[in-house]
């Protein structure tokens, strides 16, 4: 990655213009320096956001696993690949090298080809974080079938939800996980699913927990046995570059969740080139990301974009708080880790614990420490700087989302000052810009607008998967010929983008983002609620919490209302999953509304966030008086 691999601020700006004035050469070069293709491409870059159309090195042809494995297998061979840390702060740690990593991803691919599983067909992931993750993923993208990873804490229904949207084919899952000292019973809730999904063929089961599992005749398999009489060898399919590679579904404001589609050579060039710039790696190092492979963080940033690069790269199995605080710590005191790559919600848990758990371990393999998922605050980012990298390390705020594939906003370290609470500068081909309420391009500083994106970069989403016009809407219709985030930023005299957060109906709660209807629609379910609204109001540790407001059909009758949150709370586990469960839950007899029936969610959020003295105009409201009722009785 020798060329625009950017080393201080001027060279930047120098490679920052480059890419505004000539994305095309600027990709190409990068593209023809770092990679092996099969074919090289015909054209660069065709677009047109009006449709939307996005097509990247057309005509290209390449399998992403020949450039995270097999071109490492002379030089690399031996290296370890993944460096997997198990739950168990006891069991010893698992190094992967690339060549082992060859063979197992191999063996897999020839397992799934035995099913039948070919390009084009979809696969779901269901598994805890364990190596035959990674490799499911991997060993899908060897076949050019199209992985689509479920994070193993979504229930039974969201599963299946996912699971029939896109109409795959097999379930890879294991028998259970662990999380810290406890276990979940993941094939249980894969059983639960697929009573929903008719479409599912075949279920491969890994052995983790060693728990009883029933496994249903012609469908389920252990995957041990199978992989064991595997070759170690499985030829790569040869994709064209606009191939699907996976399927990673994020929360709407609205409806369904979006099964985002990443296509094949742009994704791999932009997670490879943002991951060496952005966490500055070199040869030696061990990188840890401690996100889950279910999120698009550990897609781009645990597997596609350090195995690209050669790295070696940290699965950890565990939880931050198991079998202590110091967790984290004493894995980077004993792996000494060089980039470490965590979120928001995560510093501000650890920060609240005694700092002895930190000053035990010798942090000071640390170089760059990395944020991402929600915006850091400024005590926050202060803990990680001090203790964590000890005012020596450049923290790396990262603004990018499941849609954009890879880092857009970001610092380069050693390069890019740092300010606290800013994500500061878009990165090289990024062409961020801020857009006001009437559509215009803010070309000011120090100016509040929403963050759009003006050009096209390699790794953006390509589509919905089986709703395009759903894709067209949400990104494309709010400002003509711009991508819009979704999210609202500060950009300040020089230039730094600060994100403040959502613009929309979705709200992020410990990191996860988490649409409002979604969890409205199951808390509606509820057979004693009339009707719903879900809010966000500021909590210390998951920046977010949410808070319901809940209409019941009869009032006064007497209820336990505490039985009736419990009740709510259980349904939104089962719907959704844990994350989505509510922190107050408000009973009322009205929600405020606007003549033409909208929720006023704004006059909610204010609200819940105990900030009463600013509500705005309310005489318009359809319903002004229930205002006072719901302030009188808020939680
Ligand atoms: C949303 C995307 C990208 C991986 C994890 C989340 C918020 C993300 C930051 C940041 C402020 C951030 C945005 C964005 N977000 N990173 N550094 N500062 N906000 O992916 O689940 O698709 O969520 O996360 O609101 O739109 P995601």
């Amino acid at each position: 990655m020798s060329q625009y691999h950017i080393k201080n601020l001027e060279e930047y700006f120098q490679v920052y213009r480059k890419s505004v004035q000539n994305p095309e050469q600027f990709w190409e070069e990068i593209a023809e320096e770092n990679f092996i293709w099969r074919k090289k491409w015909d054209k660069v870059l065709s677009w047109d956001f009006s449709k939307p159309e996005l097509k990247w090195f057309e005509g290209a042809k390449l399998n992403i696993t020949e450039n995270c494995l097999d071109r490492h297998l002379h030089i690399r061979g031996n290296k370890t690949a993944i460096l997997f840390e198990p739950n168990d702060p006891k069991a010893e740690a698992e190094h992967i090298t690339y060549k082992q990593l060859y063979e197992r991803v191999s063996e897999m691919a020839n397992v799934l080809k035995d099913f039948g599983i070919k390009k084009g067909d979809r696969v779901c992931i269901y598994l805890p974080m364990i190596p035959e993750l990674a490799i499911s993923v991997l060993a899908c993208a060897r076949i050019g079938a199209v992985h689509s990873v479920v994070f193993a804490g979504f229930s039974a229904a969201a599963l299946a939800t996912r699971i029939n949207d896109s109409d795959c084919k097999m379930v890879i899952t294991s028998d259970g996980s662990f999380r810290g000292n406890k276990t979940i019973d993941l094939k249980g809730i894969v059983d639960k699913a697929l009573e929903d999904c008719e479409g599912v063929e075949t279920v491969l089961v890994a052995k983790r927990i060693h728990s009883e599992i029933t496994m249903q005749e012609d469908r389920d398999y252990w995957l041990a046995p199978l992989l064991e009489v595997a070759y170690k060898d499985c030829g790569a399919e040869i994709m064209n570059a606009e191939d699907p590679l996976f399927i990673l579904y994020t929360s709407g404001s609205t409806g369904m969740p979006k099964g985002m589609v990443h296509t094949t050579a742009g994704y791999m060039v932009y997670s490879a080139y943002t991951f060496k710039n952005v966490f500055q790696y070199n040869e030696e190092d061990v990188y840890w990301c401690t996100a889950d492979i279910g999120w698009i963080t550990g897609h781009s940033y645990i597997v596609y974009g350090p195995l690209a690069n050669g790295a070696t790269t940290v699965m950890f199995e565990g939880v931050p708080n198991y079998p202590d605080w110091g967790r984290f710590w004493e894995i980077v005191a004993k792996h000494k880790i060089n980039q470490f790559y965590t979120a928001p919600t995560a510093i501000r848990a650890l920060a609240k614990e005694n700092l002895s758990f930190v000053e035990k371990y010798d942090l000071s393999s640390l170089k760059v420490l990395g944020t991402v998922g929600e915006p850091i605050n400024e005590e926050a980012w202060h803990w990680y700087n001090d203790n964590i990298g000890k005012k020596k390390s450049p923290i790396v705020d990262t603004w990018w989302q499941t849609e954009t594939g890879g880092i857009m906003i970001s610092p380069i370290p050693f390069s890019t000052p740092t300010i606290p609470t800013f994500a500061t500068l878009p990165l090289p081909g990024i062409q961020a810009c801020l857009m006001d309420e009437n559509g215009e391009e803010i070309t000011e500083n120090q100016m509040n607008g929403r963050l759009c994106i003006k050009f096209p970069w390699p790794s953006m989403a390509r589509t919905i998967w089986g709703n395009h016009q759903r894709y067209k809407d949400t990104y494309f219709s709010a400002f003509e010929n711009k991508y819009f985030t979704g999210d609202g930023a500060l950009r300040d005299a020089t230039g730094y983008y600060r994100i403040t957060g959502r613009v929309d109906d979705v709200i992020i709660v410990s990191g996860h983002n988490l649409g409002t209807a979604p969890i409205e629609d199951a808390i509606n379910e509820h057979p004693a609620v009339a009707e719903s609204a879900i809010v966000g109001f500021p909590h210390d540790i998951k920046g977010n919490a949410l808070y319901g407001y809940v209409i019941l059909k009869e009032v006064g009758e007497g209820r336990d209302q505490n039985n009736l949150r419990n009740e709510i709370n259980q349904l939104i586990t089962e719907r959704i999953g844990p994350i989505a469960k509510l922190d107050k839950i408000q009973f009322t007899s009205g929600l405020p509304k606007t003549r033409s029936g909208k929720i006023m969610r704004r006059i909610l959020r204010k609200i819940a966030g105990n900030d009463t003295k600013n509500l705005g105009d309310t005489s318009t409201l359809l319903n002004p008086d229930v205002v006072d009722e719901i302030i009188k009785n808020a939680l």
